[in-house]
């Protein structure tokens, strides 16, 4: 079972996707983590990335595709979760061409609908385990007072994205509403849509999502 997780930054992408990767074993496919890790990894490729990153914008869709397409070669799981991808137009044509290669088909696109109030507060309230990548926020789902993941139950560093500001989020929710939103009517004309309330607490969007999987 293939899916995407659509929605803006901080519509909880990733808190769901590794939900899905504990409780059925799928894979995730961030193209999010995978350009921080080659920024970080500082390839040639993560270089040219980073400062486009941190500005909030979207990578070239060459780049986003051919990373999905080496990892979809070369992972394997109960199904693909693309978080963060597509995000263009030209990212759902090449994802359906490279899938259908694979002899493989997208089961649902689930649209986690929230408000953009709720991303800035989310946003800027997020922090992220460095030894495991565990996401945290200050408000709903604090760092426990030890320093202790409650994930990996390591006392690692707990850092910020470097595009997790006002500044950056502004051009994000731009860069979403024009270049991903139409991904919406996309998708629902295809007939694969289907809407979660992202709004609500983490486990009850949990339960809408499982709700739909069946
Ligand atoms: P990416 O890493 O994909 O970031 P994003 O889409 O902006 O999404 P986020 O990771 O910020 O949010 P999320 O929806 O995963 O929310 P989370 O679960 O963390 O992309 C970063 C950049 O990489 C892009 O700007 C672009 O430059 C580039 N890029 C990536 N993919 C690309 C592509 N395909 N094409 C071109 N460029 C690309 O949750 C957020 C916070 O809210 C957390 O603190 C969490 O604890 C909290 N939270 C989650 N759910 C709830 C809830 N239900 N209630 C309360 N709090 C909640």
């Amino acid at each position: 079972m293939n899916i995407i997780l659509l929605g803006p930054p901080g519509a909880g992408k990733g808190t769901q996707a590794r939900y899905l990767v504990e409780t059925r074993g799928m894979v995730q496919l961030s193209t999010g983590d995978m350009l921080r890790e080659a920024k970080t990894s500082g390839t040639d490729m993560g270089k040219k990335v980073a400062a486009i990153m941190d500005a909030g914008k979207l990578v070239t869709d060459e780049i986003v595709i051919g990373l999905i397409e080496e990892k979809l070669t070369t992972e394997t799981g109960a199904g693909f979760i693309f978080d963060g991808f597509p995000r263009t137009l030209a990212q759902a044509d090449a994802l359906a061409a490279l899938l259908a290669k694979l002899g493989q088909s997208l089961h649902t696109v689930i649209e986690m609908r929230v408000d953009d109030d709720a991303l800035v507060d989310r946003i800027t309230a997020r922090s992220t385990c460095s030894g495991c990548g565990e996401v945290y926020n200050d408000k709903t789902k604090p760092i426990p007072a030890d320093g202790r993941c409650t994930n990996c139950g390591e006392q690692k560093e707990f850092t910020r994205r470097a595009d997790d500001n006002e500044d950056s989020l502004r051009t994000r929710l731009m860069e979403y509403y024009k270049k991903t939103s139409p991904l919406i009517g996309y998708y629902y004309a295809k007939g694969d849509l289907r809407p979660v309330n992202g709004l609500a607490d983490i486990s009850e969007v949990t339960a809408s999502i499982e709700a739909v999987l069946g």
